[in-house]
């Protein structure tokens, strides 16, 4: 049986979390600071339900003490309700959870449990080990399954030639990476790597960005010109992120800078050529936005050439358990955390995900893991809570989408409309109003934002006589 060690200076408190607790645990009690810790050097508990307001010592330097004499137990804090300042300082502080007066009998055993069997999983548990991060390559791309390894060849069969590649796939599917792994293997290698994201850059703004302006180019600008990034990457890589959200009159701009190397500074008259090699990204389909009018076809073509196509992060889950390793390793350095591994029952968890956000949302959902991780590995309760936040985690969906969710269904059960139909054109409706919302009713910009053609966008609209 474990033991569970109760401290609180009220003796009817103390009595009455015995009496629930004590049909599943061995239970100690304390009623100060002292006597707690005379408690654990007497027969360490498994979990430490622990009032906040003792007379004496204070709650922190009491939690501290525990937890600098026995690391791996799991203390649930008692504070008084609403204390929210508390709250957050006692889980910073390491407790396990807190709980808030008046206490909900249910509630405590729920917590006792799991605090109890986050500490058994400890003992014992198979870990998958991890290198320690030193030895950590950074910007490296992860993976050995077969799509990846297609990337890889393709990386090294155009790394060292000069030729423009067209870098395509869904976000977060590493893009960028491709991009810096193409400048690495190329000549150019020493030479600046510049990337540009276009989207990112208002449109009025990009042409300089990225060919810079002459003195007196405009009013309030840098009297004596500016260099733009095609400047800025002389000798070495440009890398056109997002380069689908270019507008059309760049669009020529840069496709003469690819045809003919050169090109001219903002009011300026002087024929520049610097020698740069164009790499670019889109995880937009680049065909249907030409086919709308939306970019140019020679454009697309020049651009298309050589394309490295990224595989999204659910067709090659084999890559789990070395992707998981990775930015254990990484985010160890980066949170200064010392994690050893994780539990090999996590990348089954991983796998039952469809990961929409690719690797990026990998690697963030194990950071949040990280973070909120109890013992000295990542467990697969951790990557489980982990998910269980996630926006769109199957079964997890954010409960104001779901209860927005569930009133649309009984309402269409009561109007006797099947619930799919209208559950689903109340969303779309609601998808559209906020594009068009956001672009101010712009419906070029509104369709480009949501992903889908004008025509589309404009059935729609009628449709839902928005
Ligand atoms: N194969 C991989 N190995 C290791 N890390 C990767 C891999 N793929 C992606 N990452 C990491 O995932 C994150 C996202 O990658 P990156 O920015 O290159 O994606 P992207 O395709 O450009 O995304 P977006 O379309 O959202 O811009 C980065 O932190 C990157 O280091
Ligand atoms: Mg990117």
């Amino acid at each position: 049986m474990e033991r569970v060690l109760i401290v609180d200076d009220e003796p009817g408190v103390r009595h009455f979390l015995k009496k629930i607790l004590e049909r599943t645990y061995e239970v100690d009690t304390a009623a100060d600071g002292e006597g707690a810790l005379a408690a654990i050097a007497a027969a360490p508990p498994a979990a430490i339900l622990l009032d906040w307001k003792l007379p004496g010592i204070a709650g922190v330097e009491l939690l501290r003490a525990i937890r600098g004499r026995l690391p791996e137990v799991s203390v649930v804090v008692i504070t008084a309700f609403g204390d929210t300042d508390t709250a957050i300082q006692v889980i910073e502080e390491g407790a396990f959870d807190y709980l808030t007066k008046p206490l909900d009998l249910d509630t405590v055993r729920e917590v006792i449990g799991r605090g109890v069997h986050v500490v058994r999983a400890g003992e014992g548990a198979e870990i998958r080990e991890v290198a320690p991060g030193e030895r950590l390559k950074g910007n490296q791309l992860i993976g050995n399954a077969p799509p990846m390894v297609a990337v890889y060849k393709q990386i090294a069969q155009v790394a060292k030639l000069d030729v423009t590649v067209l870098i395509r796939g869904d976000s977060g599917t590493g893009k960028e990476l491709v991009a810096r792994t193409l400048h690495r293997y190329s000549r150019r290698a020493s030479a600046p790597f510049v990337a540009v994201n276009c989207a990112a850059i208002p449109e009025n703004l990009l042409e300089s960005e990225l060919f810079g302006y002459a003195p007196g180019a405009f009013t309030g600008a840098d009297p004596h010109g500016r260099p733009g990034r095609f400047e800025q990457a002389a000798g070495g890589t440009l890398f056109l992120d997002e380069v689908g959200d270019m507008e059309l009159a760049l669009q020529a701009k840069v496709l003469r800078v690819l045809q003919d190397h050169t090109f001219q500074r903002l009011g300026g008259n002087a024929t520049l050529s610097p020698d740069v090699r164009v790499l670019a990204a889109t995880n937009r389909p680049l065909e249907e936005w030409v086919a709308e009018g939306g970019f140019r076809i020679d454009l697309f073509h020049r651009l298309n050439g050589v394309t490295i196509e990224l595989p999204a992060l659910r067709d090659h889950f084999d890559d789990l358990p070395d992707l998981l390793a990775h930015f254990i390793q990484r985010l160890n350095v980066e949170l200064g955390l010392h994690l050893r591994g994780f539990e090999p029952a996590a990348v089954a968890l991983l796998a039952a995900y469809p990961w929409p956000g690719n690797v990026r949302e990998l690697e963030n959902t194990v950071r949040r893991a990280m973070v909120m991780a109890r013992l000295d590995y990542l467990s697969a309760d951790a990557v489980r809570d982990a998910l269980s936040t996630q926006a769109h985690a199957v079964g997890g969906i954010d409960p104001r989408c779901a209860s927005l969710v569930e009133q649309a269904f009984d309402r269409a059960v009561v109007d006797g409309v099947g619930p799919y139909a209208a559950v689903m054109a109340m969303v779309e409706r609601l998808v559209v109003k906020v594009a068009l919302a956001r672009t101010k009713g712009n419906q070029v910009q509104a369709a480009r934002l949501l992903g889908i053609t004008r025509t589309t966008l404009r059935k729609k609209i009628e449709e839902y006589g928005l």
